[in-house]
């Protein structure tokens, strides 16, 4: 297997540790196309932007015409998709973005990326025979479990409950009949949710880390009783990239964190921690879980996810490193320690500064920086 990688949406959480660990751990050369919205931080990537092995464009994945550029001019021989819009709560305020990127622009990368690899096999056989299309996927696409001990396995029908997971459904639809109807060598995976650093501060872990330091209510939706299976971002990583270079072509994988826990025990236990790593509080809180506001349930609500993740410690020998208790501990002291990072990505100046650098930029433009 080649070792260029094309990555859409690296400037987001997932992709962004995918990345790194690329360029920085396996000296692979990347090239990342993201359209930058509010989620995609460049400053994510500072750790390696300068890297010559990195090239990054600025580009959304539904102009057919700037990706095709790119598939042309960089020639991968791995496409990892994971440019989405992924956040539930936006998707219920405003569905159309998410039919847009995660269904639309889905269709648009698997029609430029089948053209080049059917193209590939007239110059070069040998590449075409190894190329590999991984997309990446949520657990959310089979809806919730209602049984306490039941699991999300890959075969687990599909049921989404929101417009996100509907629209990511679509999406592992669309891959998957490609993959039957042209032959197209793809594998797919689908994983719990994902914490760690450089995540946007609208998801439920950093945002609790940063509200209780701020003294702000910490939102918990209905009785926060809902679970959710939570996996360590680096180690989400890790086994993404052992799937495209190690999976088998047609081949789903379910990749979770065997770490179960209530909404409501996540914050719980960020409070307790924070307790230990930043006693200081903010004026007028005497304990960080005084702050826990029970707030009006989001509307469709899964109840519980949890994954079987056999079939890929089975067949590609990966494991995770962290458990809830080390991983949360590593994440809460680094949002401790990167208040500029979360001052960035949230503030106006971030948002004109990415439209003033990157708002012209087409693939002639691509740059290391
Ligand atoms: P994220 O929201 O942090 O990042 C998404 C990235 O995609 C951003 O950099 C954004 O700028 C980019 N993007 C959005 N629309 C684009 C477009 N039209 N063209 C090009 N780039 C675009 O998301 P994440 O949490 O890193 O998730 C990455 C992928 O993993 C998604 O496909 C998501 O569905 C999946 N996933 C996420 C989780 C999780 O817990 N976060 C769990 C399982 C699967
Ligand atoms: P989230 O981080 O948005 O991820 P997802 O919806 O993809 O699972 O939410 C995780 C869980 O936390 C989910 O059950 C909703 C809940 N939640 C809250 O209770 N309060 C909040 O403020 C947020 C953002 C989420």
């Amino acid at each position: 297997m080649g070792s260029r990688w094309l990555v859409t949406g690296g400037a987001g959480f997932i992709g962004s540790s995918v990345i790194r660990e690329l360029v920085s751990g396996m000296r692979c050369d990347v090239v990342n196309v993201d359209k930058l919205t509010y989620a995609g931080n460049p400053d994510s990537l500072k750790a390696i932007a300068s890297d010559s092995r990195y090239t990054f464009v600025h580009a959304d994945i539904c102009d057919a015409a700037t990706v095709q550029e790119v598939f042309r001019r960089f020639g991968p021989d791995v496409v990892m998709h994971l440019a989405a819009e992924s956040h539930v709560d936006r998707s219920i305020a405003g569905p159309a973005p998410f039919i847009e990127t995660n269904i639309v622009g889905t269709y648009t990368l698997l029609e430029v990326a089948r053209a080049y690899w059917k193209a590939l096999w007239e110059s070069d056989p040998r590449k075409a025979g190894g190329f590999r299309f991984h997309h990446v996927s949520t657990d959310e696409v089979y809806g919730d479990l209602q049984g306490a001990e039941d699991l999300f396995i890959e075969t687990t029908p599909y049921a989404p409950s929101s417009p996100y997971s509907a629209s990511k459904a679509s999406s592992d639809h669309l891959v998957r009949a490609w993959q039957r109807t042209y032959g197209w060598p793809t594998v797919i995976t689908n994983c719990s949710n994902n914490y760690g650093p450089y995540h946007f501060p609208e998801k439920l872990v950093p945002l609790m880390i940063l509200n209780a330091r701020a003294g702000k209510p910490l939102p918990v939706y209905g009785n926060g009783h809902q679970v959710r299976d939570w996996l360590y971002v680096e180690d989400h990583a890790r086994a993404l990239i052992k799937v495209a270079t190690e999976g088998e072509v047609g081949e789903t994988y379910n990749i979770g964190g065997h770490n179960e826990v209530t909404n409501l025990e996540v914050v719980e236990r960020i409070c307790e921690l924070l307790e230990e790593l930043a006693p200081d509080k903010p004026e007028g809180v005497k304990q960080y879980r005084d702050l826990i506001t029970f707030v009006a349930d989001r509307p469709g609500h899964d109840l519980r996810y949890a994954i079987d993740a056999s079939k890929i410690e089975r067949e590609l020998g990966w494991v995770p490193s962290e458990t809830f208790e080390t991983g949360l501990r590593k994440t809460v002291q680094w949002y401790l320690d990167n208040g500029d990072w979360v001052g960035r990505v949230t503030s106006g100046a971030y948002r004109e500064w990415v439209e003033k650098h990157y708002g012209e930029q087409a693939v002639d433009g691509a740059h290391h920086d």
